[in-house]
């Protein structure tokens, strides 16, 4: 942001978040602020459904199909490989509970998953006989020469977040994609602390299926979550969530048919959360709006000025340094005070992290500022 038009641009992007007036909210990878953008779309969306009730129904169903363009467009996919879930957690079971697993089959993860990625795994065990192999992490980093060693000739899947929610450490998807194409295996990506901070394409990294709900980097309210299913693995992945939604005529209610949708929809068991998909569309669309290289670029400054001014302060960063190995999460300790001090310390003056296992984690995101890192440092007491 170096020339004065470039300034009020960003000011602009700024302005569309009212919780920068009270806050400095640098809490993204827990639950995000709604933009001016977002809430607009909603309290149209509530507007009408009070005024007209159902009237407008086919208003509301091709909004979901531009929110389903738009986030393919997010990803590089095309809107046939693109379901609505009411959040990550299940497109993970969906994907579980999908494929055709054989008793002594082994599903690869870290052991450094959101329990979103973990349990639907597990639970494979009882029902399956199917192990999970859990890498762990080393110095905040998953080597992927540890990943590789986990797979063997049982192994049917490695399931990963982009962006590990305790570390911040950045998987590289693209290697591990190349992996899993050359052992011929299912690839998963939960990309809900990831998708709306940092560059996500499917196709490059050869994602089978991926998972991501709106309320963190995308800006968008709970319970509005977007799946992708390769539509080359689609025929491949059993479908566990057929309702009425998912068959080719969903409208003929008595005609009873359970010949499945060709794309992505047929993940889709019923009617949708409406008002969360017109929030999620204006998220997407204001994230388009910016670009997502733009996005990317200035939360990573933002996050390497954070890392170099707590560790001028003494405090222990967890987070690996390097821009390919983070992206929007800072995680840091401090040999003097608790996590829950710490994060006592910064609300007490507006300024809102989390604490997650031995440290504060802050989360910036496009519209946050340098000025409000520093402010944030500022705070912090020095040793
Ligand atoms: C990596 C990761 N996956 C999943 C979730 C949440 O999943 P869901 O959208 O099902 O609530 C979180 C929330 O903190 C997370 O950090």
């Amino acid at each position: 942001m170096n020339n004065p038009s470039e300034r009020e641009i960003w000011q602009k992007w700024r302005n569309q978040f009212p919780v920068t007036e009270t806050y400095i909210y640098m809490n993204h990878a827990g639950v995000a602020p709604l933009s001016r953008r977002v809430r607009e779309a909603m309290a149209g969306f509530i507007e009408d459904a009070t005024v007209n009730g159902a009237v407008n129904a086919e208003d509301w169903a091709e909004t979901a199909e531009v929110c389903r363009a738009a986030a393919a467009q997010l990803i590089n996919a095309d809107p046939t490989e693109i379901a609505f879930m009411k959040n990550t957690t299940q497109g993970i079971l969906i994907a579980a509970n999908g494929i055709d697993w054989q008793e002594g089959d082994n599903v690869v993860t870290t052991a450094v998953e959101f329990p979103a990625n973990v349990y639907p795994w597990w639970r494979l065990k009882e029902r399956y006989g199917v192990q999970t192999r859990m890498v762990p992490e080393q110095d905040g980093r998953i080597s992927i020469e540890d990943i590789a060693a986990a797979i063997d000739g049982r192994t049917r899947a490695l399931t990963i977040s982009h962006v590990e929610f305790a570390s911040g450490f950045r998987n590289d998807i693209q290697a591990l994609g190349e992996l899993c194409r050359e052992r011929n295996i299912w690839f998963i990506v939960d990309a809900i602390q990831s998708l709306g901070a940092i560059e996500v394409d499917v196709k490059s990294c050869n994602v089978d299926i991926l998972a991501a709900d709106g309320h963190k980097w995308l800006l968008a309210p709970e319970g509005a979550a977007i799946f992708y299913c390769a539509d080359e693995k689609r025929e491949q992945l059993i479908n566990t969530n057929i309702g009425w939604a998912s068959v080719v005529n969903p409208r003929d209610f008595l005609d009873y048919d359970l010949t499945q949708k060709p794309d992505a929809t047929r993940f889709e068991e019923g009617s949708y959360n409406s008002v969360g998909l017109y929030g999620l569309n204006a998220a997407i669309d204001l994230l388009l709006d910016i670009g997502i290289p733009t996005i990317e670029t200035h939360i990573l400054e933002l996050t390497a000025g954070l890392i170099a001014g707590l560790e001028a302060k003494g405090y222990r960063v967890i987070t690996p340094k390097k821009d390919l190995e983070r992206a929007g999460i800072v995680i840091f300790e401090s040999a003097q005070h608790t996590p829950a001090e710490i994060y006592e310390m910064l609300h007490a003056e507006n300024i809102i992290t989390a604490e997650r296992g031995s440290g504060v984690r802050v989360s910036p995101h496009f519209y946050n500022t340098t000025s409000e890192v520093e402010r944030l440092l500022e705070v912090l007491p020095v040793f």
